[in-house]
């Protein structure tokens, strides 16, 4: 893979215009434009269409988690838009992930795509130990990742997200060829915004991340182009 391919600028705006500019000021120097929710909930699939129509490859992170039946009738309505990467919550269970994965697969074939990456959210980073424990669960967060994530690729999954200091507890539960997506990224001297925890594009990807998912540093800067070729050549070297 390319150090660029391995690039999802995340958009978090609302504005389908302010999005449609940027993916077309991307193209080329990176693999593909996250959505979120929040995109997705004021724009919907014309959004995600518009977006899409620059010819970037887009990660759709809707985080899905409700009961089996739900998350495959979600996953059936958001195929025909060709997504590259998914989300849904591991927390849903074994049998929910193994129906996400499975509609995926058929739904690509239906649709003539490529299958999309489903991948797991295990435990948020914005849980610490204390909010596990008032919900009643008694491991540690780190614990509790490693059992999600040995669950998430047992369950037919192709990978899950994890925060860069996950990112070996996450692969040694799993397997090398499960898809590691990760969050967190911060070149050396940029600022970190609201993350706690970062690490460089470069450690991530040496550490095993598949694929850097990077918004600010990207998005803020002047010109958003050059930050992007920056940090994948900063993977490169
Ligand atoms: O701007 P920044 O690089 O911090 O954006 C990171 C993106 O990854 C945002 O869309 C954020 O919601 C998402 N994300 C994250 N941490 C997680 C999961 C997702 O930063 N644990």
């Amino acid at each position: 893979m390319k150090p660029s391919d391995r690039i999802f600028c995340a958009l978090d705006t609302t504005e389908t215009g302010e999005a449609v500019a940027l993916a077309e000021k991307l193209r080329g120097t990176v693999g593909g434009i996250k959505l979120g929710l929040e995109f997705y909930c004021a724009n919907g699939a014309d959004g995600f269409k518009a977006v899409a129509d620059t010819g970037m490859p887009i990660f759709l992170d809707l985080k899905f988690h409700d009961i089996p039946n739900t998350v495959a009738g979600a996953i059936r309505a958001v195929a025909p838009l060709g997504p590259k990467i998914l989300t849904i919550h591991t927390q849903g269970g074994p049998e929910m992930m193994r129906r996400a994965a499975e509609t995926a697969a058929e739904e690509a074939l239906r649709h003539g795509f490529q299958k999309p990456w489903v991948t797991g959210v295990t435990i948020l980073t914005s849980m610490d130990d204390a909010d596990l424990h008032a919900i009643g669960v008694q491991d540690t967060v780190a614990d509790q990742v490693a059992r999600l994530a040995t669950l998430a690729h047992q369950s037919g999954l192709d990978g899950m997200v994890c925060s860069p200091k996950e990112i070996s507890l996450a692969r040694g539960a799993t397997s090398p060829d499960f898809k590691l997506v990760v969050p967190g990224i911060r070149p050396a001297g940029s600022a970190k915004g609201d993350q706690k925890r970062v690490m460089t594009p470069s450690d991530a990807v040496t550490a095993g991340a598949d694929v850097l998912v990077i918004g600010r540093p990207i998005t803020q800067a002047d010109d958003p182009a050059a930050a992007a070729r920056a940090i994948a050549e900063s993977i490169n070297g």
